[in-house]
């Protein structure tokens, strides 16, 4: 039986961005105040070309994660050692402070629903995900961190809320945690939760990363698109997580409709004022004895 070493103290990477191509020129023309980049991992998987040219140029000045979407680590079918060889290849090369995929599935009998499917919150669920993290986290050789993903489904069978899940899930597999605000946001709506109960059952040591992203309200419902900007009522919940976990490398999620690197800059600088404002409440000043 090999003993876990301890949880290390979490690192502070600041206030980052997604990387997406179409910024990769502007960022090295212009050096932007970003503190870090995350990169989406499956877009770098591959043996050369324009990806990696810019990947390794962009590294240079940069601290970077890396992000997957294809672990589907609550899948019934056996883990991918060829996706995972090639994740840690990219590891290699990479030097990523962390890395990162969703607590969810995303196919069965080798066919992929290209979508981050949310699993049952049953006992049988825990076990079989945090045996299957405990593999992948031996493979690499680390830690890795897995995001709570935003849903519009749930299953009968579950007996616990997604939040009591996560805790134990988080505390079984010994991995870390990547909070979405806005999943958590999208899913408290769509579920009629208290987002706030949500924040308060995780464990704060095992939060390394924050994701803030916007998405589309149709009225009944919300789809978690990453194509808008961060609504308002998510950017109260990013001010209630700061006050909860404290500081936490946070980063803008954008997918789709992706604007200008100045907008999304804009919206870095939204959140690293709120952090500031949360931490050192205007007003309040320390007296020492
Ligand atoms: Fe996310």
């Amino acid at each position: 039986m090999t003993i876990a070493p301890a949880l290390p103290e979490r690192p502070w990477l600041g206030f980052g961005l997604g990387l997406r191509p179409t910024h990769y020129e502007t960022i090295l023309n212009e050096s932007p105040a970003v503190d870090w980049f995350e990169i989406i991992s499956e877009n770098y998987l591959i043996p050369g070309g324009r990806p990696l040219h810019y990947l390794d140029r962009i590294r240079e000045r940069y601290p970077m994660v890396m992000h997957g979407v294809s672990l589907s680590i609550g899948a019934q079918d056996p883990l991918d050692r060829e996706y995972l060889r090639q994740l840690r290849a990219l590891a290699e090369r990479v030097e990523p402070a962390w890395i990162s995929d969703h607590l969810c599935w995303t196919g069965a009998h080798g066919l992929n629903a290209h979508d981050l499917l949310p699993l049952p919150y049953t006992e049988e669920a825990l076990k079989h995900v945090a045996a299957r993290v405990g593999e992948v986290q031996d493979f690499l050789g680390r830690r890795i961190l897995l995001e709570n993903v935003s849903s519009y489904v749930s299953y009968p069978e579950s007996e616990m809320s997604e939040w009591e899940f996560l805790r134990q899930f988080a505390a079984r597999a010994d991995c870390l945690i990547l909070l979405d605000v806005n999943n958590i946001y999208v899913s408290s709506v769509n579920h009629e939760f208290d987002p706030h109960e949500y924040l308060d059952a995780i464990p704060a040591e095992r939060v390394w990363q924050f994701h803030l992203a916007g998405h589309r309200n149709h009225g009944d419902y919300i789809i978690d698109t990453h194509d808008e900007p961060v609504i308002d009522p998510v950017w109260e919940l990013y001010a209630a997580a700061v006050r909860r976990f404290g500081r936490v490398s946070t980063m803008i999620e954008r997918d789709d409709n992706i604007p200008p690197l100045a907008e999304l800059l804009a919206e870095l600088d939204r959140a690293r004022s709120i952090a500031a404002s949360v931490r050192q409440p205007v007003g309040v000043t320390t007296v020492s004895a």
